[in-house]
């Protein structure tokens, strides 16, 4: 099977994306077999699990792994099946514990994953596991980059680091505003959207949705400001290579790093002030102005998005069919910041980027209205995602689709190579 699904026109300034990569379930086969199986994923924060013996389940790219923190203080990604007969060894979402145990028929395990005993010793060989196949299995590629810990299921990956790229630079503006590196808050939030999942790849670094979408969010905003004239969204969309890209831009809403807005207190915006001038000390002028002023919405190809807007979110989301997808969303905040600017951090959170938020609701219905209009649709073909191309790619601004094109030139490569492979076999 070969078959287009991109047409990127650079001379007819036309990027079109063919609308069955949103419905297919053959796509979708070919997605989990060269993207979701090969591509380094965001499996979770170190801070989830900061302590020797804390564990979280998390599912990464269809799998069930157990986060962990063993007792030789190893992050570890252990699948969560049993090497006796496949059961869930760990049932519990979090907690810490020294080790496992089966429910099904009591195979113990340390947190390593070793295997520490089962009843009914005696009907088993002396060197039972002597090769260490009843141990639970880990992922053997687990890297991290500044706290973003990511697996990878295929052991002849490229490095994270080298797969990260340019994107390293925009995660290092995120986690450097503070001096302590950034945490996890509370749980995790986990919902799904009736809808396919580059659909919520392309949204995370949309900008021009902005306006339309979230016109209640805005509203509110200018309503709460008066120096606010006209809501203004300006800045650069940029390729980072590999899939990855980023859209900076300034916006009107108050930052907790550190751009003050009227509706927080005038001792909040002196805090502010002087949190700007140690980044200065810090950074220099220009990386504390990019740092506190502009915000970054990055997509981590396939399947991570680290947006630092009005809070810091971090979204990764995986699909059950192709019309489905489960999200799951963390809120991260600086380690140790005090209690003022973590209220209106977690407010600002609250209000747009949480489940409940002017955002999140307004996304996913403008995503499950595309993929309504996907289904059984033969007829409409093509999708288009050609803004910005006439002012060439590297002038992209951030409400063009530069950043969409670049996810899905990579994703395009990916499955076209995939496709090329087979036809090779298939000719020999
Ligand atoms: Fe786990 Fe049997 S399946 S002990
Ligand atoms: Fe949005």
């Amino acid at each position: 099977m070969s078959r287009q699904l991109v047409k990127d026109n650079m001379e007819k300034h036309e990027f079109l994306v063919h609308r069955s990569v949103f419905s297919d379930r053959e796509i979708l086969a070919r997605e989990r077999a060269e993207i979701f199986n090969k591509c380094w994923l965001f499996i979770g924060h170190e801070t989830e699990i900061p302590n020797v013996g804390d564990y979280k389940r998390k599912k990464v790219g269809g799998r069930n792994l157990l986060f962990v923190h063993s007792q030789d203080g190893e992050i570890r990604a252990l699948y969560n099946t049993c090497p006796h007969r496949g059961a869930l060894v760990c049932r519990e979402n979090e907690g810490n514990s020294r080790a496992f145990r089966c429910f099904y028929h009591a195979w113990s395990f340390t947190n390593d994953g070793k295997l520490a005993g089962m009843p009914g010793k005696d009907g088993f060989p002396e060197d039972f596991n002597a090769d260490g196949t009843k141990d639970m299995k880990a992922v053997n590629r687990l890297e991290s980059y500044r706290g973003f810990v990511f697996v990878n299921f295929d052991d002849n990956a490229i490095s994270l680091d080298e797969y990260l790229g340019n994107a390293k630079e925009y995660i290092d503006l995120v986690v450097d505003q503070s001096e302590s590196g950034l945490e996890v808050l509370g749980g995790v939030q986990q919902y799904s959207v009736r809808a396919n999942w580059k659909l919520l790849a392309e949204n995370s670094v949309d900008l021009y949705h902005g306006m339309p979408t979230h016109k209640t969010y805005f509203d509110i905003k200018q309503s709460q400001d008066p120096g606010i004239k006209r809501i203004q969204l300006e800045g650069r969309g940029i390729d980072l290579g590999n899939g990855h890209a980023v859209m900076e831009y300034v916006a009107p809403w108050g930052r907790p790093v550190a751009q003050w807005t009227p509706i927080w207190s005038e001792d909040l915006k002196r805090d502010m002030e002087k949190m700007k001038e140690k980044l200065k000390e810090r950074f220099g002028e220009e990386r504390a102005d990019r740092i506190a002023n502009y915000n970054r919405n990055i997509i981590i190809f396939p399947n991570l998005v680290i947006n630092d807007i009005m809070a810091v979110t971090a979204r990764t989301f995986y699909p059950t069919s192709p019309g489905y997808m489960e999200v799951s969303g963390y809120a991260l905040a600086p380690i140790g910041e005090d209690k003022e600017h973590r209220m209106a951090r977690n407010n600002n959170f609250l209000e747009f980027l949480g489940p409940g938020g002017f955002a999140t609701p307004d996304d996913n219905e403008a995503l499950e209205l595309c993929q309504e209009a996907y289904t059984n649709n033969t007829e409409v073909e093509w999708n288009d995602i050609s803004k910005g191309m006439v002012r060439g790619e590297e002038n992209a601004l951030a409400t063009d689709e530069l950043q969409m094109r670049s996810f899905w030139r990579q994703y395009n490569k990916i499955l076209q190579e995939s496709f090329n492979r087979e036809k090779e076999v298939a000719h020999q």
